[in-house]
């Protein structure tokens, strides 16, 4: 099987009035929060993979960084009666997206915590969306991780990609300055889940208005 160069995959979606053309806004999600984690320069790297393919902007959210508490929103978040100001924070940035890349550890043969909780805090904001995966572990991989985040991922509405890269033992391909190195199947395999994001974003986007339409109704 062969897949496109990033660099060389066109985004195909365009703006709905003059049909120019117009950015896929991807949100890259570092999963991971503990001190030393391996995480951040893996999402380091596909984050500038992917802001280098023309037509892609990349906003890298590090959960340690955003900081979120444990959900703690009194109501459920598809009323979007939102009551923290982190929740609305949260809430404006992820609308802001156009599609995913969960970047996520495997945990006791599960996603990380902390992607959970990000995910929990909102509802809407996610539904209709494209999201990749970038996996790592032992052997296995992040796999059995990213099963688990499926069907939570199919509860708030986010359509996954069908390929994903997965790395076993990312650890060993962090250089001496703690950058993580890919192999070249990594690479391929990040642009092919680049493709798909840029190809289910236009596809999902009237099913996105159409939402947004009936919540304006209500
Ligand atoms: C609490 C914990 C549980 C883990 N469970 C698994 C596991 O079930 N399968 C696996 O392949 N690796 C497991 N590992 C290894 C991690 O995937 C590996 O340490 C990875 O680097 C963690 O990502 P991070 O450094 O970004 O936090 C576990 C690590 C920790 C800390």
């Amino acid at each position: 099987m062969s897949f496109t160069p990033l660099n060389d995959i066109t985004s195909s979606r365009v703006t709905g009035g003059d049909g120019g053309f117009c950015m896929t806004r991807i949100m890259v999600v570092v999963g991971s929060v503990r001190p030393g984690r391996i995480g951040l320069p893996i999402a380091e790297w596909v984050s500038v993979a992917l802001a280098g393919h023309e037509g892609v902007e990349v906003d890298l959210v590090d959960l340690a960084e955003l900081s979120l508490p444990l959900m703690d929103e009194p109501n459920h978040p598809r009323l979007q009666n939102y009551t923290h100001q982190h929740t609305l924070d949260w809430s404006e940035r992820v609308d802001a997206a156009d599609g995913f890349v969960f970047v996520t550890p495997e945990y006791n043969h599960s996603f990380s915590p902390a992607l959970k909780n990000a995910i929990d805090f909102l509802h809407n904001e996610w539904f209709r969306k494209p999201v990749g995966f970038v996996s790592y572990g032992g052997i296995s991989a992040g796999t059995r991780g990213v099963l688990a985040l499926k069907p939570v991922l199919a509860a708030v509405g986010l359509v996954p990609a069908s390929v994903a890269v997965e790395i076993p033992f990312a650890a060993r391909q962090l250089d001496d300055e703690g950058q993580f190195q890919p192999i070249e199947a990594q690479e391929r395999n990040l642009a092919a889940v680049a493709e798909e994001l840029v190809a289910l974003g236009s596809a999902l986007e009237p099913l996105q208005r159409r939402r947004v339409a009936q919540h304006a109704a209500a």
